[in-house]
């Protein structure tokens, strides 16, 4: 398929900035939807919807992977709401949206809530679609690691399960998606391993040599319950191939030399 005018939101973060450099690698014209001015971008603002009429100007299809976990009601729910309309008023052919695994399991987790309804209401638009939801990045979960770091002992949320991939995987797959037609909801992918929180914890403690504990510790209620019932799991759709061991190798090697 021709998709050559391809706006990517959230183009300069982790996951859209990958996208952006593969979809270039393959001749096509991006433009890079971000609230500032940087070099190589459109600047434009889901939260008021400023500068989304013109980074639209002739695109035929956005990958839309802007995202606010503080402020996802006016930035992912109302944001796309914004982005649709003038989407459509500029004709676009096809929106191609990531979202996670298991936001409609799990929806009493704010963030993820915001994400259900953010699908739903890409589902519900004119504009042909396509969803695709992954499991937790590697440096997602790595972050929240060194962010637990604080301690001499560290505490990590009992039996949480995780099942994290390579976020240049799940870019490999974005792209696929948006250079085919709009197929609606694709199948979920995720990484090679499940993992609890506190062996994820553990492997990085064994990677980087320090000799320290791991405590899990009891966390109540219903958003617990679903972190360890598997929600954020998709165990059938082991899509990705490099694993935690590997990842850590590699960026944390990468970070000491
Ligand atoms: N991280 C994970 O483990 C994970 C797993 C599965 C799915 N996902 C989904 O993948 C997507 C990308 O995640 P990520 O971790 O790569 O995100 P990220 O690195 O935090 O980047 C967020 C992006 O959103 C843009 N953005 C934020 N507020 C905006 C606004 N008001 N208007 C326009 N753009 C705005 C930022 O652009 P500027 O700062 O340049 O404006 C930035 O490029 C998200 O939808 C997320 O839910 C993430």
């Amino acid at each position: 398929m021709n998709a050559s005018n391809i706006l990517v939101t959230g183009g300069t973060g982790s996951l859209g900035s990958l996208v952006v450099n593969r979809l270039q690698a393959k001749d096509c014209n991006v433009q890079v939807l971000s609230r500032s001015k940087r070099p190589g971008t459109v600047q434009g603002d889901l939260l008021t919807g400023e500068g989304l009429e013109q980074a639209l100007e002739g695109i035929d299809v956005i990958v839309h992977c802007a995202s606010s976990p503080t402020n996802p009601r006016k930035v992912d729910v109302e944001g796309t709401q914004r982005l649709l309309q003038a989407a459509e008023q500029a004709s676009v052919s096809h929106i191609v949206y990531i979202s996670i695994v298991g936001v409609d399991r799990n929806p009493f987790y704010p963030y993820y809530g915001m994400k259900l309804q953010t699908e739903q209401i890409i589902e519900q638009a004119v504009i042909p679609w396509t969803i695709l939801r992954a499991t937790q990045f590697h440096e997602f979960v790595l972050t929240l690691i060194q962010l637990l770091d604080r301690l001499p002992v560290m505490l990590v949320p009992k039996g949480f399960l995780l099942q994290p991939i390579e976020v240049s995987e799940v870019a490999d797959r974005l792209v696929e998606l948006a250079l085919s037609k709009a197929v609606g909801r694709v199948s979920d992918i995720g990484g090679s391993e499940i993992w609890t929180a506190a062996d994820l914890a553990r492997a990085y403690f064994k990677v980087t040599g320090q000799k320290r504990s791991v405590v899990e510790v009891p966390i109540p209620g219903k958003i617990a319950q679903a972190f360890r019932s598997g929600t954020q799991l998709c165990s059938d759709q082991k899509y990705g191939k490099v694993g935690w061991h590997e990842f850590l190798n590699r960026t944390l090697y990468l970070k000491i030399n």
